[in-house]
Formats: C-alpha cells, structure tokens, sequence
C-alpha cells in the first residue's frame, strides 16, 4: 500500500499501514468473537475506525478538514456497551482510553481535570511508540548490553591499555572465550559491577495522593529537581543485564524521535472512550453537585470540539480524536446534555436489551464464554464440568426470568448465576478429581429454582 509522504515524516505511516487491514467488515468480526448481537453498534464504530484511516490517506489540505465522527452509545446497563470498548481497544493498534465521565470533577474541584485524559492518552501513545523503537533496535541494544557486561566481567576497556599487540591479542581472546561462556549461559550468577541512578524522594514533601498520583506536570517537574546519585552496585550478573539493557536503550533511543511521534499518532489516531457520560448530565440546577456535573460538560466540550492541551511532553491538538461516549441514559436523555456538546456526538446507536436467546449464546459462544471459562477452571483441579444445552438454557431462562423480577443487570446476572450454581463444586472441586460432572437441567432447577422464585431471596443472592 502506498503511504503518503507527509504520513511518513510523521512517523504514523507504520500504524496505519498496520490498521490497512482492518475493514469494518473485520473489526465487526472480531467483535462478534467477544460480543452477542448489538450489531448497529458494532457497524458504527468500526465505521468511525476505518474513517480515521480513511482521512489519513488524503492530502494534508483535505485531512485538515475532516473531522471525526463522534459516537454515543446509548443502551441499558450490562448489553456490551464497555464491553465493545475493551475488544476495540484490543483490536486498534492506536493510542485509546477508557475513562469514566463521573472520575472528572469540574477544575478546582476535588478529582481529576478532563485535560488529564488527554495526558494520559499521550503517555500510552509514548509507551506504544517507545515499545516499537525498542523492539526496532533490539539487536542492536543486545549488542552493546553484551560488550557491556564483558567490559564489566574484564576490565581494562577494550585492551587499550595494553602495551604490545601481543598484550592486545591476548586480551581479545580472553574476551572471546568470555563472550563464548556469557552466551551458553555460564555466568550468569557472577558478581559484576554497575553504576545505577536513583532518585531519592524525599519523604517531606510526599502528598497525601502519594507520588504517582500526584498531578502529572508537577511530577515532571519534581523529578527534574531532585537530586540524582550514582551508586555502583555488585550483583550477580543476570540482575546486572536488565539494569544494563535498560540504560542502554534510555542511551539509544531518540526520545525526541518518539515524543513527537506519540504526539502526532495522538493527535490523528487517538480513541477516547468516555463512559458513563449520562452520569453528568441532569438539567442544570443551582445547587448541590450539579453545579459540577454541568461543568465537568463545560469543560469536555472543548475537547471534543478540538483544542490544544498542555502536556510535559508538548501540546496536543484534540481536533482529530475519536471520542465514543456511552451511558445507558435510564434517567436522563441525549437531549438532557448541553446542546453543543449533543451536536459533538452526531452518530447514536441504541444497544439493545438481552433477550433470552441472547442470553443461551452469551454463555457459550463467545471466545471467553462464562461456560468456556469454568471448564477450563476446574480442569485444573482435573475436574471435568460438561455443561448439557438444555442445562443452558435453563440458566439463560433463569437470568432472563430474574432480571424481569429483580433488577435488570443484563449479562451480568448470568455470572452471579453461575457463581452460585456452582458453588459446592467450585468448593469441593479437589474432591472430584479425575471425575466427569454433568450438569443438565435437573442440576440446574435443583440448584436456582427455589431461588429464582423467592423474589426477595433472588435479590440477594442471583
Ligand atoms: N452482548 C453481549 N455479549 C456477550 N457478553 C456480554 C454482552 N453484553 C454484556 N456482556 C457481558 O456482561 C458484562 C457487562 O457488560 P458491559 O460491561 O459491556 O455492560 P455495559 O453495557 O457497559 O453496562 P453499564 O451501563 O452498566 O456500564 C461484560 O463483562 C460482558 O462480558
Ligand atoms: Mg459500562
């Protein structure tokens, strides 16, 4: 495939070329591995996704002008709304993030600034990126880190120091035989010598969140301040190549190569997934924590409208990232949120409720089945579960039947189902060892009939 030279100079042409394949017909695919029905919501992100690379094979000029399709996702709670998110980020090989809208609090209020998701998006791309550089070079790195630890196992760098060309002669072979017994793996426990950095944080100046809690710039700029000492260390030699190879790579890599890198790939590529987004919206009213829900609206609207934040690493522009927001909007509607921020999330699917035959597929189908999955469990334990269709069945009915009575949680109910229905195995489960247990529609009734009947009892425990 042809890539365009702009793309190449900004380093994104790699990834693109690696989401060439992902047609919508593909992302639906895969999708349907993990995910039961939901179809109009599956076809519409994969859309929004292909558009992005779509727009990334136009000339600068055009990709200026076309902006991203904004996705709200609106269906009752436990359908596969997050659920779709989590394989797509899987799936798309971009920088994507999953954040919660209820986390971000208004600026100046207690919790995080919604500028933070767009810092945090950075840091991943910036993980991505490096991860890819590292892999790049990674012989080269081996390299050096092997030299390295022969100049540590042999000192007297290099046999510069050596007087005659015999001395120097003598010292390569010495360094040959040593390279010889470092790679059939014969030294590995022997004491070398490292110089490691540390950076002592001083204690005084910790904040109740801790370190890594603390706001990113500031941290940034901490590190930046605090004192940095070298320590040479003696450890055996296989704990000595991994601190090596990480110092080696820190050498190698173009950090400044990789941050604009992130950066771009950020900027055309970048995948926001906002969950919870009907959690703040309500109509405004004047007190109590609403005042902050409208605001924490206020301030993603420029986000998503497309706007430059400030990060350590440089500015990100947002103009071009995908936002795909989510809620299940049981109480409030689409219409309830500000109306610029309603006409940012021009494309709406419905996700449907579960029906009872959804259910009987959840269950087996999927690639992670809950079935698949406690089979497998207890084969470890060399229990072997055998689950009979009309035992499924009886299950989906019972979650179905249950959440029509109780609260409806969706797919949800089906592993508080299970949970119980398998309780006593899952307990006694090395007592069974080496048996075949099967579950049929007899095991079933008998373990959540009487449950599932009491409703008081089912709003408990299934
Ligand atoms: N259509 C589906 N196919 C397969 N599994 C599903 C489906 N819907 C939900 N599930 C399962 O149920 C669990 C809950 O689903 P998910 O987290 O997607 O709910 P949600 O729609 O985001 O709900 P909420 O509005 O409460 O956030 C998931 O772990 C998933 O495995
Ligand atoms: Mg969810």
């Amino acid at each position: 495939m042809a890539v365009k030279e702009d793309n190449v100079e900004q380093g994104i042409s790699a990834m693109i070329s690696r989401e060439a394949e992902l047609t919508p017909v593909k992302i639906v695919e895969e999708l349907d591995k993990y995910i039961i029905g939901q179809q109009a919501a599956k076809r519409s992100v994969a859309v929004a996704i292909r558009n992005r690379w779509r727009r990334l094979q136009l000339d600068q000029q055009l990709q200026k002008e076309v902006g991203p399709k904004n996705i709200l996702m609106i269906g009752p709670t436990g359908v596969g709304k997050t659920e779709i998110a989590r394989r797509l980020a899987q799936m798309v090989k971009a920088p994507f993030i999953k954040v919660e809208a209820t986390k971000y609090t208004e600026i100046g209020y207690h919790g995080r600034d919604v500028d933070a998701i767009i810092r945090d998006l950075l840091e991943l791309s910036i993980r991505m990126v490096r991860g890819e550089y590292a892999e790049k070079i990674k012989d080269q790195v081996d390299h050096q880190v092997e030299e390295r630890l022969i100049d540590s196992l042999l000192p007297g760098r290099h046999g510069e120091a050596a007087e005659d060309d015999e001395a120097r002669q003598r010292h390569e072979r010495t360094r040959g035989k040593l390279r010889e017994q470092l790679r059939a793996g014969g030294l590995e426990d022997k004491l070398v010598e490292v110089v490691v950095e540390e950076k002592a944080i001083p204690m005084g100046v910790m904040t109740p969140m801790g370190f890594d809690q603390m706001d990113e710039e500031f941290q940034g700029m901490f590190e930046k301040l605090l004192p940095s000492r070298t320590q040479t260390k003696k450890i055996p030699l296989h704990e000595a190549r991994k601190i090596i190879r990480a110092q080696q790579l820190e050498a190698m890599l173009d950090r400044e190569k990789v941050t604009l890198e992130a950066i771009r790939r950020t900027e055309n590529t970048g995948l926001v997934f906002i969950d919870e987004i009907d959690k703040v919206c309500g109509p405004e009213s004047a007190h109590g924590p609403d005042v902050s829900r409208q605001g924490v609206q206020r301030d993603l609207l420029p986000i998503v409208e497309g706007c430059a934040v400030t990060t350590r690493h440089g500015t990100v522009r947002t103009d071009h990232i995908l936002f795909i927001g989510a809620g299940a909007f049981s109480r409030s509607k689409p219409s309830d949120l500000m109306p610029e921020l309603q006409g940012r999330f021009p494309i709406r699917v419905e996700l449907k409720e579960l029906s009872k035959a959804d259910f009987v597929r959840i269950l087996q189908e999927p690639e992670n089945a809950l079935t698949k999955q406690q089979k497998a469990l207890l084969a470890t334990e060399g229990v072997d579960i055998d689950f009979k269709p009309k035992a499924i069945d009886a299950m989906a009915l019972i979650a179905y039947q249950v959440n029509q009575s109780a609260q409806n949680i969706g797919a949800r109910r089906l592993y508080t189902i299970m949970e119980k229905l398998l309780e006593e195995v899952s307990f006694d489960a090395p007592k069974f060892k080496g048996k075949k247990i099967v579950i049929d529609e007899k095991y079933v009734k008998s373990h959540l009939e009487e449950l599932a009947k009491d409703e008081d009892l089912s709003k408990f425990i299934l």
